[in-house]
């Protein structure tokens, strides 16, 4: 069987190891080099003791040498911009994982991929089971009058709310054409409990350790509640959206952005 060869940027990295694991432990799938900033050795020992693969700190030099299919990278917005730019250049496949890829990056990383006929798949998620609760939510916002989302994380996370749980909230009112009811409480004795709002939505945060990430979209109505719920374990979660990024972008020209397209769920709204 031809594997597909790939290239993880970002490779010391908590994602780019996870990745370089599911890659190792997928038979259609070879890793074949690895770039970090922090690189300080030449090779990479892979996971599953199959052996090393180069290291380097940079890209250009990797993606000469071990002639990959597939870039994935999983550093920082600035890191992956620059990593499209070469990846692109150089005929190479791109699946960027890394958060803040801002909407010029999204059009330029589709200019530049149509016009060397690469494929190139953005997703700022790519946990199959939150992909698909984003769906559920936008058909069950159509029939609702009222909703709230409860977003738990463990204690370090930086930002609250979280950008999934804004977006959610977002989607939701987009596929109902107009904001949720929202009833506000009449006397609020601790300030706050009721959560941010965001188009009729209350958002509540939950910080605590042993948490990993988690989402609730609850919907209500007379008589009748309905709960969905999307519960992350590890970061194993991103890896089967992960690897099948990497096999259907060899298949496409231009950007892809987001992991619902590749689910086929886009054009069910
Ligand atoms: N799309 C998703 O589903 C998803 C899931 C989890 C995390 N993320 C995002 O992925 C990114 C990485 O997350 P992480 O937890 O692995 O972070 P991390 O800090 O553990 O890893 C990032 C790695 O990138 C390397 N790096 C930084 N700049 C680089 C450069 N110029 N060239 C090469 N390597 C460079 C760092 O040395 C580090 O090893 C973040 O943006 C995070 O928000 C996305």
């Amino acid at each position: 069987m031809k594997t597909i060869a790939v290239v993880v940027n970002g490779a010391l990295g908590k994602m780019g190891r996870e990745v370089t694991a599911a890659v190792c432990r997928d038979a259609e799938l070879q890793i074949v080099g690895a770039v970090d900033i922090k690189a300080v050795q030449e090779k990479l020992p892979l996971p599953d003791g199959s052996g090393d693969v180069p290291l380097s700190t940079e890209l250009g030099v990797i993606l000469e040498s071990c002639n990959p299919q597939v870039l994935v990278d999983f550093t920082i917005a600035e890191a992956a911009i620059a990593a499209a730019r070469t990846a692109i250049g150089q005929g190479v496949n791109l699946v960027i994982g890394t958060s803040g890829i801002s909407d010029d990056n999204l059009k330029e990383i589709d200019r530049l991929s149509k016009a060397s006929n690469v494929g190139a798949v953005v997703a700022p998620n790519f946990a199959v089971g939150a992909v698909v609760l984003l769906h559920l939510a936008r058909i069950a916002a159509r029939y609702f009058e009222y909703a709230e989302i409860i977003e738990l994380h463990h204690q370090e996370k930086a930002d609250s709310p979280s950008g999934t749980a804004l977006a959610t909230a977002k989607a939701m009112s987009e596929a109902r054409g107009k904001p949720f009811t929202y009833v506000p409480t009449k006397k609020e004795t601790l300030g706050g409990c009721r959560g941010g709002q965001v188009d009729g939505v209350a958002i509540h945060s939950v910080r605590l350790q042993g948490l990993v990430a988690s989402q609730e979209v609850v919907f209500g109505a007379q008589g009748q509640i309905l709960s969905l719920r999307h519960d992350t374990m590890s970061r194993e979660c991103f890896m089967p959206g992960v690897v099948l990024a990497i096999k259907e972008v060899v298949k496409r020209k231009g950007l892809v952005y987001g992991l619902d397209t590749l689910l086929d769920l886009k054009g069910e709204r």
